[in-house]
């Protein structure tokens, strides 16, 4: 399994920490459009039963997240709030292909690299809550949603070795981890997922 190319800075988990309701606004806006993307992959390429049993079952998993996030959001107080322009997300959209085969895989490397990035954000978050002494249900939470981004940076990247052949697998995905790596080298520091 390949690996990312930039750490996530410890100011980061810092930020996060100390505007944790405001972390966990767009905490909820990430899982919805995590949901959306996976359906949207379903109902856009319908000659793959492969792909699309596996884009429902992360779109399942990333609908439950997003309403984990809800909850802890009322217990709050909080409502929801409005949709934000994604920072780590669109940058990365606007340099991949728009269409053909050469899309499908791009989407596919960027949905495995993205959840990859969740995977080490929420460890990150799951370890610092713990070490503060956050309760142990908000740690666990983490800590699960950190597993299960790992299983779906894995589902993305299966199904790119299904449909692409490993040196063009390869080839690509090195564009897309630099490429992610200064995406993410260049975001604000906010209490945001990215
Ligand atoms: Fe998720
Ligand atoms: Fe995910």
């Amino acid at each position: 399994m390949y690996q990312l190319r930039f750490d996530t800075p410890n100011a980061w988990v810092q930020c996060v920490l100390e505007h944790f309701e405001d972390f966990l606004l767009d905490h909820a806006a990430c899982e919805r459009k995590a949901g959306s993307t996976a359906e949207h992959f379903a109902v856009r390429y319908r000659d793959k039963p492969e792909l699309i049993d596996t884009m429902l079952e992360i779109a399942k998993e990333e609908i439950e997240h997003f309403h984990d996030v809800c909850r802890l959001l009322w217990e709050r107080g909080r409502d929801l709030g409005p949709d934000e322009p994604d920072p780590y997300i669109n940058p990365l959209m606007e340099e991949a292909h728009s269409s053909g085969d050469r899309r499908l895989l791009d989407r596919l490397l960027i949905g495995s690299i993205s959840e990859y990035r969740g995977c080490e954000r929420f460890a990150l978050l799951s370890r610092a809550l713990d070490d503060g002494g956050a309760d142990s249900e908000l740690v666990a939470f983490y800590e699960d949603l950190a597993a299960d981004d790992s299983r779906h940076r894995q589902q993305y990247y299966n199904l790119a070795r299904l449909y692409f052949e490993e040196s063009r697998i390869e080839a690509r995905l090195d564009t897309w981890l630099d490429c992610e790596a200064e995406v993410v080298r260049q975001l604000e520091i906010r209490p945001a997922l990215h």
